[in-house]
Order: C-alpha cells, then structure tokens, then sequence
C-alpha cells in the first residue's frame, strides 16, 4: 500500500486534500491522472447501465434534500455507530474496532458507548436554528426514490425498470482509513430496480451475477473477488437479502459493493411521509402495488483503489525492475502515448501530427523527453497501455510501432489506422 500510495502521489493520481495546510484528514484530490481514471470508471459503469439496458433511466439528484427524506429514510433514528471516547487524550473509537477495555493511544479510562449519528448536518439560508438544519445526503439512493414517478412519468417506463446515479455521499466516519478505501466524502454509483413484488429474488439473482461481470469487465481479477452473504445481524433495516462483493486488499477481504433486495421498505416509508401515493398501476394485472426495489450500490472512490491495487505490478525486466500499472485498457488514464524515436530529422513533427488526430478521441500523451526506453517505463507505471514509436521507417512507409505495455511485443500498424486499431481495443460495449 505505501508504495503504491506514493506512485499515487508521485504520477498525480491521488492528492492528500489541502496538503500545503497539512491535509485534511480522510479527504483526497484527484489529480490529473485520477480524474481520467475516475471518469473512465463512471463512463463503463453510466454505459453498463444506462446504455445497455433500455429499461434503465438516469438521474443527478441533488445533495441537498427535505430533512424529511432522511426521516422516512431511517437516518435520522438509525444511521448510527456506537462511539466511545478516552477521559484522558480524548481519541475518539467505535469499541467493536479496538481489542483493549482502555485507550490503545495512551491507556487513559473510556467512556461508556454512546450512540453517534454519522449524517453531515449544514443549515440552510441564514438562520442557523434546528428549523434550518439539513443534511449532506449520505447514500445517493434517496435521490432516486423520491423522483420514482417523476421518472416513471417522464420516461413512460413500465415496471420492472430501473433508475441510475453516480455523485456524492458524506458519511462523518468514526475511523476513515486506509488511503481512500474509507473517507467522509466519497462518490456513488447506485441502481435502483423496480419490480413487481414477487418477482423481487429473481432480479436479485440476475443483478448479483451482473454485478460480478461488471468488475471484471473494468479488469479486476476474477480470482480477488468473492461473496459475502450477509447473515441476520447483518442485515440493514430495510433489506430482506443483501450480498456483497468483497476484494482482496492488502489489508484483508473487504466490501466493495453491495446488493440489496430492499423490498418496499423505502417506497413505502416515503409515502407515507410525504402522503403522496407511491403505487404503480400493474395495466396486465389490473392492480395496484408498491413496488420492491433491488439496490447495486458500489463505491466510485472504493473502485478506483481496487483498480489500483489489482493494477499495481511489480517485475523484473533485465536488470531493472518495472513498475507497471495493468489497468484495462477500456479505463487507462492515457489510452496510448506518442513516441518520436529521435529528436531530429522530421520524426517529432511526424509524431505531433498523430497525437493530434488522436487527441480528438483518446486521450494520448505526447512524449520526446529522454531515451525510448526511459519513455516506456514511464508510461508503464501510469498504465499506458499502448506506446506508439515513430521511427526511421515511418517516414517511408507510414506505419508506426505500437508496443503492448504487459508483453512489451511490438508490432507494425499503418498510422492511418492507427485510431480504429486502438478505438477496437478500448472501446466498453
Ligand atoms: N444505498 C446503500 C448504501 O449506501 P453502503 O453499503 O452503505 O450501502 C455502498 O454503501 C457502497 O458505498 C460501499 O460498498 C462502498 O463501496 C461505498 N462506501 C460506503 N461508505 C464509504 C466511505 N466512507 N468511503 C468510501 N466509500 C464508501
């Protein structure tokens, strides 16, 4: 992990966040190559959903929402963690995640548990009164239920249908941790699935298998990822069956998606707080009902690190070892990078004129700086997954040597094809 945290730094993946100030604790930046990175995660998960299913609408709710929602939602009462606090240094603690009756810091007397409620409060317009008070939304699900006939409406979709989100969640976490695994402010990606009841554990079946393709279509190794079925005291207040899909880290198994057979619960308990009627009008059936939703809810930020963890690579190459990042090609930061062999006879102008036409639909990287081989382990290590090396015999016959990052095998491609070559390759359908 540190020496994959210090790349992170080093290549501009990932900033500690207002690092010159001393950083903020639990907050991070993306950097120039993080952003691509993340958005490429986004785009496949928007296009495996939204693209690839007609029955799946989109929306971008706001983070701001009527107290209320999170009355209806269970928050308010439940989203809680116990939290005990030492008498003595005044470290904060969720008793289930230390092993000592007394502080592991310094020893010191801990408090009896007290409930901790983990939603961001802010107030809203200039009073700042219980009556203001608002909350930074902790899951992006809400936004989706309360806009259910909105959408249903506009989209005149018929059950079962579903409604996509990706953006912002802040949860005050008791003990963030371990890089960007586990932080106060973090990105969504979450599908709600809306079914007749009854037909609810069918769907459940069909999006678990989905979901687990999914994150080996983004490249995760098969092999690091498993289930894990959670058991009765699991079990959040809302869900009838939930599983979730657990990565390898280095720090052990751990969560990075889950789904949830949510049933009713939140179409109902919203209805019931905002008293307008959630029902969907089954045309076949000639009846009325609430219907059951399947919830795939997957972490933006906790994808990205499992990218990056199942990326990272290690190896020898003759005397030197190469650090090569084995992202998917369909996510990689730079799709490909431009290479002029030497510094003279027309080669960089050659090589500009590719990244050029490129650009306009890959993002690619420009590089004449240093020996070809120094080139290639630096794009090794940002996961470029094709070098493209303009050389003596381009001049004469157009074609170019492309050198696959993971075999280092080169082959020979006409520069007039070289955007099809590429499109084909990191193309998400
Ligand atoms: N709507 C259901 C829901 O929010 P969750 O299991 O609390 O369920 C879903 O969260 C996913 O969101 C997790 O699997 C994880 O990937 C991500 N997530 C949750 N809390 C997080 C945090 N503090 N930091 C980063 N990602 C988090």
């Amino acid at each position: 992990m540190e020496r994959l945290v210090s790349l992170c730094k080093r290549r501009g993946f990932v900033f500690q966040s207002s690092e010159i100030y001393g950083g903020l604790n639990s907050c991070y930046d993306y950097g120039p190559l993080g952003i691509e990175l993340k958005n490429n995660i986004k785009n496949c998960w928007w296009r495996s959903m939204t693209y690839h299913h007609e029955n799946i609408e989109g929306v971008d709710a706001s983070i701001l929402m009527h107290p209320r929602v999170w009355e209806a939602s269970g928050h308010v009462a439940g989203f809680t963690d116990p939290l005990v606090d030492c008498k003595k240094c005044k470290q904060r603690y969720r008793p289930d995640q230390i092993d000592t009756p007394v502080c592991p810091n310094c020893g010191g007397e801990l408090t009896e548990p007290r409930m901790f409620n983990l939603m961001f409060k802010t107030f809203m317009g200039p009073v700042e009164n219980q009556t203001a008070v608002v909350y930074l939304r902790p899951e992006t699900a809400q936004g989706i239920f309360v806009n259910f006939l909105n959408v249903m409406t506009a989209s005149r979709q018929k059950l079962p249908f579903g409604i996509a989100q990706i953006g912002k969640a802040f949860r005050n976490e008791i003990t963030p941790g371990n890089f960007i695994f586990r932080t106060r402010e973090f990105e969504q990606m979450e599908m709600q699935f809306f079914v007749r009841p009854g037909e609810d554990s069918e769907w459940f079946e069909k999006w678990r298998e989905e979901r687990m393709q999914w994150h080996q279509s983004i490249g995760i190794r098969a092999e690091k990822l498993r289930w894990h079925e959670h058991g009765p005291g699991e079990l959040a207040h809302y869900a009838k069956a939930a599983f979730d899909i657990q990565y390898e880290f280095p720090f052990g198994w751990q969560e990075i998606e889950g789904i949830h057979n949510r049933t009713d619960f939140d179409l109902g308990r919203h209805q019931e707080y905002s008293g307008k009627r959630l029902a969907y009008f089954d045309e076949a059936r000639k009846e009325h009902y609430v219907p059951y939703v399947i919830e795939t809810s997957v972490g933006c930020d906790r994808t990205l690190l499992t990218v990056l963890v199942d990326a990272y690579h290690e190896e020898q190459a003759g005397d030197e070892t190469r650090v090569v990042m084995r992202f998917s090609p369909r996510i990689a930061p730079f799709k490909a990078a431009v290479l002029p062999l030497v510094r003279k006879d027309g080669l960089p102008e050659y090589a500009k004129n590719i990244a050029r036409d490129l650009m306009r639909s890959f993002r690619v990287f420009y590089d004449d700086v240093a020996s070809v081989g120094k080139r290639y382990r630096r794009m090794d290590e940002v996961g470029t997954p094709y070098c493209i090396t303009v050389d003596g015999q381009t001049l004469q016959d157009g074609t170019v040597t492309v050198r696959e990052r993971d075999s280092m095998q080169q082959e020979r491609v006409a520069s007039s094809e070289l955007r099809g070559w590429i499109d084909e390759r990191v193309r998400y359908d």
